[in-house]
């Protein structure tokens, strides 16, 4: 019988805290933040980490679901009584221009599940508990069934100002915090997790906005790409006095935490799928510390093992997979941005290929990532390609993906790591 490969592997953010594998320091740090009475929790780092994974972790442990850092072996940090929270999680979109446009969202955000006016209480609402793991313990959160007969634009307890948007919303959120955090729930605080903040056009004054905002009994967690907090908020120095605890930098996995991934796979699979000794460690050395790869190489896995009959994972299966992917068959998202990327240009692909191979280990941390134009030129000359300035534009333009950003004259990143990772595991027939 065919195993559904998603039981064990997704290619999703990972919400259910069971398939959420290592990062123990960072829950650590998560554990002490959310603790903490005031103060920003900041997430960042490259694409496809694992960061939005790490920030559904953080809105389960503010519900107070522990379970995931017992399982760390982190019970010694957790309080006797852990702070408690409602949470509110909203992901930002390039649209939002800046602070006031993406308060606006927030007061207007209809999501039943994670939306700030899930919460704002109003005659007719009908709002229930809920919870967001398959944990028996579970922290409660609540969600809205019906928002009742009038629609959802009139709220009885919190006044919406015209033209003041910021006021609106402290209106809403001291309804919240007065109605639910406090007195249906009898939790400490409101936690708004803002993923994908990076993405907000003007970032200046996000920080005093975010301040302004900040009570012991409202706290923000932000999240988005970057190297740094300044990525996220321009004038960071004006929350520095609030992240002395919750800058969180996600980091490329280690290859124990890739292999990681895997057995957690098997022990989902309860015994129906099986790895051969050394395939996990093969699979998490492919990865190069990205999760997403690993699980969509498991995924594949799964599929050959069923198209073949069996329930062992081995060097033939995995071999298969290698060269699945080598010929573009593996992975059909990666491989339609590589062909966006390349335009049906030889001399492009040929660069791309360079590129993505340059070695990074020279560098450390920041430069991670940067590849460098010149340092490819000669090579590619030489390979036969012409007109390297002339196949290289398209490689930077919005509309074909882009693949990659210049970061200064002659100096490239990666825009996404995990595509980099793929061309190079990629042939180039
Ligand atoms: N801790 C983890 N354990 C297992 N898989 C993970 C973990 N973190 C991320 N992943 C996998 O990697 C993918 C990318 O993670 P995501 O959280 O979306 O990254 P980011 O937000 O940084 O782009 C997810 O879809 C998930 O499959
Ligand atoms: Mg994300």
């Amino acid at each position: 019988m065919a195993v559904d490969p998603e039981i064990g592997f997704t290619a999703d953010v990972i919400r259910d805290p069971g398939r959420f594998v290592g990062r123990t320091e960072l829950l650590r740090d998560c554990i002490a933040a959310l603790n903490s009475a005031t103060g920003l929790i900041s997430v960042y780092g490259k694409r496809g980490v694992g960061k939005s994974s790490l920030l559904r972790q953080i809105q389960q442990m503010a519900l107070g679901e522990y379970t995931l850092a017992k399982r760390a072996g982190l019970t010694s940090e957790i309080p006797a009584r852990p702070r408690k929270y409602l949470t509110v999680y909203y992901a930002c979109d390039s649209l939002i221009r800046d602070g006031k446009e993406l308060i606006s969202r927030l007061v207007n955000d209809q999501d039943a599940e994670d939306g700030l006016l899930r919460l704002v209480p109003n005659d007719g609402k009908d709002i229930v508990e809920f919870t967001r793991s398959k944990e028996v313990s579970g922290g409660a959160d609540l969600k809205v069934l019906n928002w009742g007969a009038k629609g959802i634009e009139s709220s009885k307890y919190a006044k919406t100002v015209p033209g003041d948007v910021v006021q609106t919303f402290r209106n809403f959120v001291s309804a919240v915090v007065d109605h639910q955090v406090h007195r249906r729930m009898r939790r400490d605080s409101l936690l708004i997790i803002l993923d994908e903040f990076d993405v907000i056009q003007d970032k200046q004054g996000l920080g005093s906005l975010i301040k302004s905002l900040t009570t012991p009994e409202v706290k923000f967690a932000v999240c988005g790409v970057g190297g740094d907090l300044a990525d996220l908020i321009a004038d960071h120095a004006s929350v520095e006095r609030l992240i002395e605890q919750g800058v969180l930098a996600v980091k490329p996995m280690s290859l124990a935490e890739s292999e990681g991934i895997i057995y957690r796979a098997t022990e989902l699979f309860r015994g129906a799928v099986r790895f051969a000794p050394g395939i996990a460690s093969k699979i998490a050395g492919m990865a190069q510390g990205y999760p997403y790869f690993v699980q969509l190489i498991g995924k594949q896995c799964v599929n050959e093992m069923n198209a073949r009959g069996t329930d062992v994972i081995d060097d033939e299966i995995f071999d298969a997979i290698v060269q699945g992917l080598k010929t573009g068959k593996a992975f059909p998202t990666l491989e339609t941005a590589y062909q966006r990327a390349i335009g049906g240009s030889d001399g492009r692909q040929l660069l791309l290929h360079l590129l993505a191979e340059q070695s990074s280990e020279a560098s450390f941390t920041d430069e991670i990532g940067r590849v460098v134009l010149k340092n490819s030129r000669t090579v590619a000359e030489e390979l036969g390609v012409q007109f390297v300035d002339q196949v290289m534009p398209r490689l930077v333009e919005a509309k074909y993906g882009p693949v990659l950003e210049r970061v200064e004259q002659g100096v490239y990143e990666f825009v996404n790591p995990v595509l980099r990772q793929y061309i190079r595991l990629r042939g180039m027939n």
